[in-house]
């Protein structure tokens, strides 16, 4: 199904990619759309892939690594050589549950962190794949918080800035050197 991006699922000692991190006004930027997906979307989709196994990450969003597309890979079985990873090109939330659940999130963008945030459980998803295809796709668990954190990413947003218990918050932002300021919490 990726077969034309797979890349071995590897730490490298020098990703092709510089990651972002929390502070940087790259992130905060929204993304556009890709209107042609061609080889050197593709290109870029394997340097993603490499940059987030060598950080040990299950989702990057292209504006981390300073891209401002509409380009998001996850792979939530990085231990699995056989999974393939998703590859999700403008994608768009069509519809989401109301039932919600709460789990930790982390970021590659704010290494460190992990905090809880709410988000709906179910969501189906329509996107195209690394061949321009149309696909949809209907998520839960793992996979559907992954898709909504990185489409949050295309979007300038940050799981931090959904975070409810800001002081603490606060707290693990300074342990990990970043400052509370970058957040732009969600009224
Ligand atoms: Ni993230």
């Amino acid at each position: 199904m990726t077969s034309q991006v797979a890349v071995e699922k590897k730490k490298l000692e020098q990703p092709p990619l510089k990651i972002h991190y929390l502070g940087d006004r790259v992130l905060r930027q929204p993304a556009k759309r890709i209107n042609h997906v061609d080889n050197e979307v593709r290109q870029l989709v394997r340097e993603m892939l490499q940059t987030m196994y060598s950080a040990d990450g299950i989702g990057l969003a292209a504006p981390q690594v300073a891209v401002n597309k509409q380009l998001i890979v996850i792979d939530c079985e990085p231990e699995n050589p056989a999974a393939p990873p998703f590859v999700l090109i403008n994608a768009v939330i069509k519809s989401f549950s109301r039932d919600v659940c709460t789990d930790k999130e982390g970021c590659l963008s704010i290494p460190g962190v992990y905090m809880e945030v709410v988000r709906p459980e179910l969501i189906e998803v329509a996107y195209k794949d690394e061949q321009g295809r149309p696909r949809t796709l209907k998520a839960t668990g793992l996979l559907s918080r992954a898709i909504q954190h990185e489409m949050d990413h295309l979007n300038g947003v940050l799981f931090v800035d959904r975070v409810e218990n800001s002081l603490a918050l606060t707290e693990e932002l300074r342990k990990q050197g970043f400052s509370p300021q970058a957040v732009n919490p969600i009224p």
